[in-house]
């Protein structure tokens, strides 16, 4: 059995059954929701995993790359940026489309519609293409959807997910009605929301969302520090 514990914004911890310990997303410092900094996972971190650049997605997986020394797992134009300005040697390219079987589970990267900057010294020349993760963990498949609109897409991911994280805050990514939109195309077990709150730009009602999703999924909000086990 493995379990979720969200942090806030889109960073997600997840521990696999044998003990692996996955950070999606880190945003911590600079984060006003969340309930930890990377102290919390000084003592063991062996993959942080990247959906996209922007700096509220990755402003603490540079910092953690030094201090834990995990294994980065990314789109190729982020993971050359790790190699070849940070020189972090661990860093496993993905790309849409592509999965690939490490020894805590899969991770398949699916097609995301948002920005491609990276944020962080020197990340000029490697902008990069938004996706979402598709994990299958101890036989559980977990959808986090990263920054993204509603998309077509989406369709294809009908029967191959069981909880799913979609963001839900407007704005930047989704808002509540096509987050619904896309529950209904997904067809998930469990939806939790996130990508909202963070700051008064991004505030929704996840009680209303869990209203109008409910008999489509179950719906699970988590607050910074909640954990949710599958
Ligand atoms: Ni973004
Ligand atoms: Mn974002």
């Amino acid at each position: 059995m493995g379990k979720l514990i969200f942090h806030g914004q889109s960073c997600t911890e997840i521990v696999t059954g044998d003990g692996t310990r996955l950070l999606v997303d880190p945003f911590l410092t600079d984060n006003p929701i969340a309930d930890v900094g990377r102290e919390h996972f000084h003592d063991r971190l062996d993959y942080i995993l990247l959906t996209h650049g922007h700096y509220d997605h990755v402003a603490d997986a540079w910092p953690l790359l030094q201090e834990t020394e995990p294994t980065l797992i990314a789109s190729f134009e982020i993971a050359s940026y790790a190699q070849e300005v940070l020189g972090h040697g661990k860093a496993h390219p993905l790309h849409i489309g592509g999965g690939f079987d490490f020894p805590f589970g899969r991770v398949k990267m699916t097609p995301a519609l948002h920005g491609g900057q990276v944020a962080g010294d020197g990340a000029e020349g490697y902008t990069t293409v938004p996706a979402g993760l598709l994990m299958t963990l101890d036989g559980t498949h977990i959808y986090h959807a990263g920054d993204t609109a509603l998309i077509t897409d989406m369709t294809l991911l009908e029967g191959q997910v069981d909880i799913a994280l979609l963001p839900i805050g407007d704005n930047f990514t989704m808002g509540p009605e096509d987050a619904a939109r896309a529950v209904d195309m997904i067809k998930p077990r469990v939806v939790i929301p996130m990508h909202y709150d963070t700051w008064p730009l991004i505030a929704q009602d996840a009680e209303a969302f869990r209203v109008r999703v409910e008999p489509l999924a179950e719906v699970v909000v988590m607050q910074p520090g909640d954990e949710y086990e599958f």
